[in-house]
């Protein structure tokens, strides 16, 4: 049995505080998609560990963490991200706690730049994504294009050499004529593509054989998604999204392994909702409960943990959620940050929305249906400020937000498996073990 943790929601939701926790009883966690877009942050004994490629069962020691051949892998910030963990004593013998796959397509210098051109040229108008300017984009561009650098290319320097000035060439034809930004030097780039492969040599493996073998042995898997299903390629909000399948099926093909292995899904949501980078939000409250998203974004520090933007806040949207069950086949829930609602007399959750004179309870596909609906919102009691630490099972929460639990459970066809209630690793309630959760 294995598990994939999932966004529910447009990213940010803890899916790293819910991956370091279900670590304890994985032998295997897997990044499968995305790249350093992510920010995952972890709280153990009060120390804040934000991850951005690592996945985040990295602080068990004996647990072996990989990256498989779905992500999008920068180097560079790989090695600064090992060098930190290595640096605060988390980590001990990297490439033995650490592989990263052969076929994971490599960012490079030239994709984060010509990610952030295509934002400073788009901005303020509609094309602007408001990407977090690291690459992602253009890299999974190159890779559908059949034009990427993979990682195992890192360690054969010819054809690294021919491949590297395909893309070059290419490139420079953008940046000097597009952008009028200076060309990309081959020599220099070559140079530092062989020195980081020579680094990687002995963190990279057939992460795909390695993964079959450990099914083979019953071990557990932990997946671990990036980003969020509104966020998703195929079934996000479209443009305004990240270059990757986001969702439960991009474990699949974000790692090799087969359809014939049970995986349960648990997606992770947040009591409300947040949205960085531009793109439809129904449920926003930034300009209609100003008060309200400036209370929630400074209780729930929602600034983000890669770039530090502010990020959008809102209502929960049960439209959107009932989507995301769906489309990820989820058959638990853990919820997460409802601590940051406490002391609101009352709350709402947004149940439908009103497209000119039709009510949608289903998520539509367009996104441009999207920016014009209105959010039908169902009010409930909020739920007074509580001790977070001195909290042991649901009967110890108020007893509006044990309502409001069951009412989430009812109104999505999912249980509740988890309760997070602060950001430290202790401040949760574990309700069912996910690996014998019944779908
Ligand atoms: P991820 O990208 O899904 O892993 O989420 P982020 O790490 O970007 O954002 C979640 C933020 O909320 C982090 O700062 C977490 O430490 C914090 N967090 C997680 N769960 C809770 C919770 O239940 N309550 C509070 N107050 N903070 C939480
Ligand atoms: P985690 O894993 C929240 C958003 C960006 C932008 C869009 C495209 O921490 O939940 P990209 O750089 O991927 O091309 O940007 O996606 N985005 C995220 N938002 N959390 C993330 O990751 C995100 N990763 C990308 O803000 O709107
Ligand atoms: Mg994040």
């Amino acid at each position: 049995m294995s598990i994939a943790i999932v966004g529910a929601q447009w990213g940010d939701e803890g899916k790293g505080k819910v991956v370091d926790l279900y670590s304890a009883q994985s032998d295997l966690i897997v990044r499968y998609q995305g790249g350093n877009n992510a920010g995952h942050t972890l709280v153990v004994n009060g120390k804040k560990t934000v991850l951005h490629l690592i996945p985040s069962g990295i602080l068990h020691p004996g647990k072996l963490c990989l990256i498989a051949n779905g992500v999008v892998f920068d180097p560079t910030v790989f090695f600064e991200e090992v060098d930190s963990l290595l640096a605060s004593g988390a980590l001990k013998d990297a490439p033995t706690a650490i592989k990263v796959s052969e076929r994971a397509h490599v960012i490079l210098p030239y994709h984060c730049l010509l990610d952030k051109l295509r934002e400073q040229h788009a901005a303020g108008g509609k094309a602007q994504i408001g990407t977090t300017g690291r690459g992602i984009g253009p890299a999974y561009e190159d890779k559908v294009a059949r034009r990427g650098i993979q990682v195992i290319d890192l360690l054969r320097p010819e054809l690294l050499r021919q491949k590297l000035q395909v893309a070059i060439e290419e490139k420079n034809i953008l940046f000097k004529h597009h952008f009028q930004a200076p060309a990309i030097e081959f020599a220099a780039l070559y140079a530092e593509c062989l020195k980081l492969g020579e680094r990687l040599r002995p963190f990279i493996a057939d992460v795909r054989a390695v993964l079959q073998a450990a099914l083979a042995q019953g071990k557990k898997i932990l997946f671990e998604g990036a980003q969020g299903t509104l966020l998703d390629i195929d079934h996000g909000t479209y443009p305004y999204v990240t270059s990757s399948s986001t969702c439960s099926g991009g474990a699949l093909t974000g790692t090799g392994v087969g359809l014939s292995n049970p995986i349960r899904v648990v997606g992770i949501t947040k009591a409300y909702t947040t949205r960085v980078g531009t793109g439809p939000f129904p449920s926003e409250i930034e300009h209609t409960e100003k008060e309200t998203a400036e209370r929630i974004r400074k209780i729930g520090q929602e600034f983000g943990a890669t770039t530090g933007r502010s990020r959008r806040v809102g209502w929960l949207d049960l439209v959107a959620l009932r989507y995301a069950v769906e489309v990820n086949g989820m058959s638990g829930l853990a919820l997460m940050k409802s601590d940051c609602l406490s002391g609101l007399k009352e709350i709402r959750v947004c149940t439908a929305y009103r497209l000119g004179d039709q009510t949608l309870t289903t998520w539509p596909s367009c996104s441009e249906d999207l920016e014009r609906v209105t959010p039908v919102y169902e009010t409930l009691p909020g739920w007074e400020i509580f001790d977070t630490s001195k909290v042991r099972s649901v009967s110890d929460l108020p007893s509006t937000l044990q309502s409001y639990i069951h009412y989430l459970e009812k109104a999505l066809k999912v249980p509740v498996i988890l309760m997070s209630v602060g950001p430290g690793r202790e401040e949760t309630l574990l309700l069912s073990d996910p690996y014998s959760t019944k779908s």
